[in-house]
């Protein structure tokens, strides 16, 4: 086998309560790369990037600053492999959305590559190469997106280094919704408004909401999901930057969500409801309410995907 293409999922990280540790995919959107093996021992080269949505926007073609294939690179040198990889690559995550584009692009392209090495490395092992793409395209590494594009369902990183993931059950009735408004936001600004210190009460506040959320999704418990799925912290902070946010928030919980926040670094925003029904309505609601203040989305209604990224036909 010289060539393996992957397909790795969009992702909503934070999820309200869990800023920076807490992430689950979505089934429907993702990016997919292609790697092949060439000759050229230790080289990493990106031959194309295509673009499913036309947002004006290029990424670099040089493999050292290319979220997809900085750890990549990293991973040739620590191996000492006698052979390069040629990558190509599909974005279907709109750039700047807050969907863990950079994470899935990253995740995708380590794992095609393991599975053309002699020897595959284990997810864990992976893991800190992939971190390498969001420290490049973020300043930060942060793994809340890399964990569940990699490991799949919703995911607490309870640690980065060691890496230490739980995965957290999500009842079956559980949909969620995600909206993205045709809006860009660099993720180094969204962590730039962050006040460096939290208030005590907060504080308090959100770790009774983590901890709600996490035995709400133990216990299948949709009331104590709906309690606890409140950022108190993150969001207040955040939602100036995405026009409209408020009235999508209002509306979504209006229609029947259980909660509704910010995904990742938005300006993307997700929604979790206890049925398709609901899921659908929520997001024809919140889709008009974007448009209310002006600004145009597109959305998605999606299982919590059990699977990460994952090996495809080319
Ligand atoms: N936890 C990160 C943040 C996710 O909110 O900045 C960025 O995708």
């Amino acid at each position: 086998m010289k060539k393996v293409t992957v397909f790795a999922p969009a992702t909503v990280a934070n999820v309200a309560v869990g800023f920076d540790l807490l992430g689950f995919p979505l089934d429907c959107v993702g990016d997919t790369v292609t790697v092949e093996v060439t000759k050229k021992a230790r080289v990493v080269e990106i031959l194309k990037i295509d673009y499913d949505l036309d947002g004006g926007v290029e990424l670099p073609l040089d493999p050292a600053n290319n979220t997809a294939t900085v750890g990549m690179m990293a991973l040739v040198k620590d191996l000492a492999l006698v052979h390069g990889f040629r990558v190509s690559i599909k974005k279907g995550i709109p750039i700047g959305s807050g969907m863990g584009g950079s994470a899935a692009s990253s995740v995708a392209a380590l794992v095609a590559a393991n599975a053309l090495l002699e020897r595959p490395l284990t997810k864990n092992e992976l893991f800190p190469y992939a971190l390498m793409g969001e420290k490049l395209a973020t300043g930060s590494a942060h793994p809340d997106n890399v964990s569940p594009c990699l490991f799949g369902g919703l995911t607490l990183t309870r640690s980065a280094a060691p890496v230490e993931t739980v995965s957290i059950p999500v009842p079956s009735f559980i949909y969620c919704v995600l909206v993205h408004p045709h809006l860009r936001l660099d993720t180094r600004e969204s962590r730039g408004v962050l006040a460096p210190q939290i208030d005590l009460k907060a504080h308090v506040r959100q770790s009774a909401n983590l901890a709600g959320f996490i035995a709400g999704c133990y216990r299948e418990d949709p009331k104590l999901i709906a309690s606890s799925l409140k950022d108190v912290l993150i969001e207040p902070q955040r939602e100036r930057l995405i026009p409209g946010f408020a009235r999508a928030q209002d509306t979504a919980l209006g229609h029947g969500a259980l909660g509704c926040s910010i995904s990742g670094s938005g300006p993307s925003v997700f929604a979790w409801t206890d049925a398709r029904a609901t899921a659908e309505s929520v997001a024809l609601a919140m889709v008009s309410a974007f448009a209310g203040a002006g600004v145009k989305a597109d959305s998605w209604v999606s299982k919590i995907s059990a699977q990460g990224a994952r090996i495809v036909p080319p």
